[in-house]
């Protein structure tokens, strides 16, 4: 028994935010970042309105009539996000509440593995197909990065970059000779957790990298202190990132997880019709198309439009594909994922 991927949809919110529009709000130019990301636009979601549960319901919807079934076959659903509506509960159960599915005995699990969420998630969802404990798994990606960026021009390298939306697939078991997951990779090397992260608000106290920076420790509380004064007042409840070394590090480890799916599968680079790479970078994926010398026609692209929406942006780029008919039964589907942790993986798929 193999997984297949029997539905996918995708949500990204109306609100279109141009680079222009960037400028407007922080010290940066429309040239700036095309040269060094390639995003020309990407969406917002609606304030007070969407959150990153509804927007990944919205993808679920179209997933869940794609795959044939309703909404009440789901047995389980994994919900990759870093962005979640609060703190805890995770969205899992938000969703499942969101899509009013009232029986409980479901699961609802929260993946926390940023960029590489995605990967993760389909890995999981494959082992409980291929041991029979679930038939229809939900796996969403879903993100609303503007709620937590820093609009000022200290977070300029780190908001240009990002954008909101939701991808959602239905994985069902197959026994298809031709289709299905062949295999899954997963990776992680928390050496440099730090330079790609959101380290606020958190329960560290300050252990990692010392507790004076944060604004510990108050003797007055008996517990911890989980937002500190001095955390809003120095701006330190945005996401950082080291660019260059995140960089460097994905344009060595993309290509890396890549080929070491294919050697397990006993396939060669050329076999792949597909690569759908996590969309963090546009030149992150060019250099890996380089690398894998694989013609335009085989890589999906499309963070030109929406930016690097984390977990959702793999979901959202094989959805895109899916759409405009670029993949056909039988095509080898690579999935690629790169991100904060550091955490890196691959999924091959047989549509
Ligand atoms: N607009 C204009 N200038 C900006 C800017 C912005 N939005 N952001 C940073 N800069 C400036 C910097 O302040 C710096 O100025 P200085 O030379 O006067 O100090 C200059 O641009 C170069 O900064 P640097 O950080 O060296 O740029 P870079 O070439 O590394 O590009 C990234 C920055 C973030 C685009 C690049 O490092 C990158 O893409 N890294 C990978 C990020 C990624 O993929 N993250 C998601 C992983 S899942």
């Amino acid at each position: 028994m193999k997984t297949k991927i029997a539905g996918i949809g995708k949500y990204l919110p109306k609100r279109v935010v141009t680079n222009q529009e960037l400028t407007t709000y922080m010290d940066t130019t429309n040239e700036w970042i095309i040269e060094r990301t390639g995003i020309e636009e990407r969406r917002y979601a609606e304030k007070h309105k969407e959150t990153p549960t509804t927007m990944a319901a919205a993808a679920a919807r179209i997933a869940i009539e794609r795959a044939g079934i309703t909404p009440e076959d789901i047995d389980f659903i994994i919900f990759a996000t870093l962005s979640p509506d609060y703190y805890f509960p995770g969205c899992g159960v938000l969703l499942q509440r969101e899509l009013g599915l009232t029986k409980t005995e479901i699961g609802a699990l929260d993946i926390r593995n940023q960029c590489t969420g995605f990967v993760y998630g389909m890995s999981v969802a494959d082992q409980f197909i291929k041991t029979g404990m679930y038939k229809n798994i939900l796996l969403v990606g879903s993100e609303m990065h503007s709620m937590g960026l820093d609009f000022s021009d200290e977070g300029r390298a780190v908001t240009v970059i990002f954008g909101d939306g939701a991808g959602a697939v239905v994985l069902q078991p197959t026994d298809k000779e031709n289709q299905g997951i062949l295999n899954t990779v997963l990776h992680s090397d928390g050496t440099h957790a730090e330079e790609l992260a959101m380290i606020n608000p958190g329960s560290h106290g300050g252990y990692h990298l010392g507790p004076e920076k944060f604004g510990y420790p108050d003797p007055s509380i008996p517990g911890g202190v989980f937002v500190t004064q001095k955390m809003v007042d120095d701006n330190m409840l945005t996401p950082n990132m080291t660019g260059q070394l995140v960089f460097k590090n994905a344009v060595v480890k993309f290509p890396e997880v890549i080929k070491e799916g294919l050697a397990k599968a006993g396939l060669e680079k050329e076999d792949i019709d597909l690569l759908v790479p996590h969309q963090a970078n546009l030149r992150i994926s060019q250099f890996v198309q380089k690398v894998m010398g694989l013609p335009d026609e085989k890589v999906v692209n499309n963070i030109q439009k929406y930016g690097n929406t984390t977990a959702a942006s793999i979901p959202i780029a094989l959805c895109e594909a899916y759409e405009d008919g670029r993949i056909k039964e039988g095509d080898l589907v690579c999935l690629a994922a790169f991100g904060s942790g550091f955490t890196w993986g691959s999924v091959l798929v047989r549509w």
